[in-house]
């Protein structure tokens, strides 16, 4: 059910009092869905990466009501503070070096000394932050290696029974997971791109960004961008121009699509329909899913990257989660 105002405010205090007693709750964000903990309380953090079958090397973002709730949490530098007056709130998390006697549990940072944070721009998501009144982390709301949730109907029993609350908001906006930049030093550093793109960063701050492998820094890889993700079961054929026996074909304004992420050749909404689409094309047991190639352009760029984990081989996936559960 969509929750209509009505039942929005109870909604939303309820699910503000689970996280704080440490439960789980899935919300909306305008990126994808997340399943969010009380950063502080590490048995709650510790059950997430359980339901998530998430390995526990990957950090979780650290999500804020506020600028003010997040920069309590970490060093910050001069970068950090013009990025996030310039995005946020919105889809960009920031890479900071984390304060020690942050509340941010070891766990959710993986034992790393920075942590990536988020301040999101989806009203309800932001109205939950208020209400909880602490730092949640929340990575999206599905199975470790799996694709995104960008509407309810893509969740899984698997994750939605451990939770105390789900609320749904409809569909996410943006449709793909926010931008990671690493604020620590003075020039930008993409670690995962999404729906902030370098462009928007040159035009609104005029600052140029190094890409991950550009960078000099210790460990400019997020860690969680294994080479596989964002994975549908069927395997994907990139760069596709026509479909194949068996196939079933997600184009890119194309006239012969099963499923197109745009009649007009729009990216924006080829972001938004990336997930959801590769969830549809899933679902009817394809021999591969085929994709049209996609302009590498602004969003272009990220859509291109999720593409390349979900086609990219399956061997690096975590086969035995067990073995990283702490
Ligand atoms: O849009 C989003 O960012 C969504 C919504 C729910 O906010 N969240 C999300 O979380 O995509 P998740 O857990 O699926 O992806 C988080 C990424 C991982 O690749 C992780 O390695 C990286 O953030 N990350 C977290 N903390 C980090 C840190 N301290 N340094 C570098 N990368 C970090
Ligand atoms: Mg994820």
């Amino acid at each position: 059910m969509i929750i209509t105002s009505a039942y929005k405010e109870k909604i939303i205090e309820r699910a503000g009092l689970a996280l704080r007693q440490g439960k789980l709750v899935i919300f909306p964000t305008e990126t994808v869905y997340g399943i969010g903990a009380a950063a502080k309380n590490s048995n709650a953090v510790a059950k997430l990466y359980e339901v998530k079958n998430r390995p526990s090397f990957n950090p979780l973002i650290v999500h804020c009501a506020n600028q003010e709730m997040a920069f309590k949490l970490v060093k910050v530098t001069k970068l950090a503070k013009k990025l996030s007056d310039a995005f946020w709130p919105g889809p960009m998390s920031l890479v900071l070096t984390c304060l020690e006697n942050s509340p941010v549990c070891p766990l959710a940072r993986a034992g790393l000394d920075s942590i990536a944070l988020r301040i999101p721009a989806n009203p309800i998501c932001k109205q939950l932050l208020e209400v909880a009144g602490i730092p949640i982390v929340a990575p999206s709301a599905n199975l470790s290696g799996e694709l995104s949730p960008t509407d309810v109907k893509h969740l899984k029993n698997e994750i939605v029974k451990h939770c105390a609350e789900v609320i749904d908001a409809g569909r996410c906006s943006k449709g793909i997971e926010s931008t990671i930049v690493d604020a620590r030093n003075e020039i930008p550093v993409i670690l995962r791109p999404g729906p902030i793109t370098e462009e928007d960063i040159k035009t609104q701050i005029n600052m140029q960004c190094f890409h991950s492998n550009q960078s000099q820094l210790d460990s400019p890889i997020s860690p969680g961008q294994l080479a596989s993700h964002y994975a549908p079961s069927a395997k994907l054929r990139l760069n596709a121009t026509q479909k194949k026996q068996g196939e079933v074909f997600i184009g890119f304004n194309s006239p012969n699509a099963d499923f197109n992420l745009t009649e007009t050749g729009d990216l924006l909404e080829s972001a938004a329909n990336l997930f959801d689409m590769l969830h549809m094309a899933d679902k009817q047991n394809p021999v591969r899913i085929a994709v049209a190639p996609i302009p590498n352009d602004g969003i272009g760029e990220a859509i291109n990257e999720r593409l390349a984990r979900a086609a990219a081989p399956r061997d690096n996936l975590i086969k035995n989660p067990e073995e990283y559960k702490t």
